[in-house]
């Protein structure tokens, strides 16, 4: 299956900064691009808002680096002060919007609802859709993780056309492991994305000739604390398709030593 690498810069960074970042990556792919096979790989930057149309003038050349949004809003347009809707994006060169991240789950009170509307209006203009899903420690504890994730997938992912289906994403992002170092075993990582695969496939696979077992190629990363260090042996996990980079994601030299982790895994 295609891998995929997003770094999710969160609400980091200058716009000298990102410019900085971007441009040296440009200039490290340009020496391994020929040795990638474009078509296997993903590589996507998810920046602030406000940086989203300056790097997709940086990136727009040849698009090895896709253009990635952290959010949207749920409704289609209107009286929404401060808010950016999936159309917006989409305008301004975004292939793919973040949606669900544990952190807007918990400060900004999404509800699966909600982001089940915010899945539909990403793909309805033509983006990718990535919904994040993941316990939290109390809920691991309880014993209670499978049945939290399932829900998540469930409730976020409902009323989806095969067509739909096509363009999602899922991340598995302990919410434990997000920002804290404290990595998930490779045991959680496999445990949970074989549940997720076959959660993704009981709900979406659909056997015609059209629509040949969805759940089964929808791409499944995994987030949490995923650094240079560790990032080969959780991609090497089964149905992990990539990574969702936070913090190891600010660093450009890390971020590469992490692309590279993924190519050879
Ligand atoms: P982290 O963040 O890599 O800093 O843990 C991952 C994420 O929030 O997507």
């Amino acid at each position: 299956m295609k891998k995929y690498l997003i770094g999710n810069w969160k609400m980091n960074k200058t716009l000298q900064e990102a410019t900085e970042f971007i441009k040296y990556l440009l200039s490290q792919l340009e020496v391994i691009k020929k040795d990638i096979d474009s078509s296997s790989f993903n590589l996507m930057i998810a920046p602030s808002f406000v940086h989203l149309f300056p790097i997709n003038e940086l990136i727009d050349k040849d698009r090895f680096i896709q253009l990635v949004a952290q959010n949207c809003h749920h409704e289609t347009q209107g009286a929404f002060t401060g808010e950016v809707s999936a159309t917006m994006l989409a305008d301004v060169g975004v292939q793919c919007v973040i949606i669900g991240h544990s952190e807007r789950r918990v400060y900004q009170k999404e509800t699966n609802d909600v982001l089940a509307s915010k899945v539909k209006k990403v793909l309805a203009a033509g983006m990718y859709a990535l919904l994040c899903c993941g316990e939290s420690m109390e809920q691991r504890n309880a014993g209670e993780h499978k049945a939290a994730v399932h829900q998540q997938l469930k409730e976020g992912l409902i009323d989806l056309t095969p067509f739909e289906v096509q363009k999602l994403l899922i991340a598995y992002e302990p919410v434990w492991a997000i920002g804290t170092g404290q990595v998930a075993s490779l045991e959680n990582v496999i445990e949970m994305h074989d549940f997720i695969r076959k959660i993704l496939s009981d709900q979406h696979d659909i056997l015609s000739d059209q629509y040949d077992r969805l759940g089964e190629q929808v791409p499944i990363l995994y987030g949490g604390s995923c650094n240079p260090q560790n990032a080969g042996a959780i991609f090497g996990c089964s149905n992990v398709n990539g990574g969702l980079i936070g913090g190891a994601a600010l660093q450009a030299d890390h971020f590469m030593e992490i692309i590279t982790a993924l190519l050879e895994a």
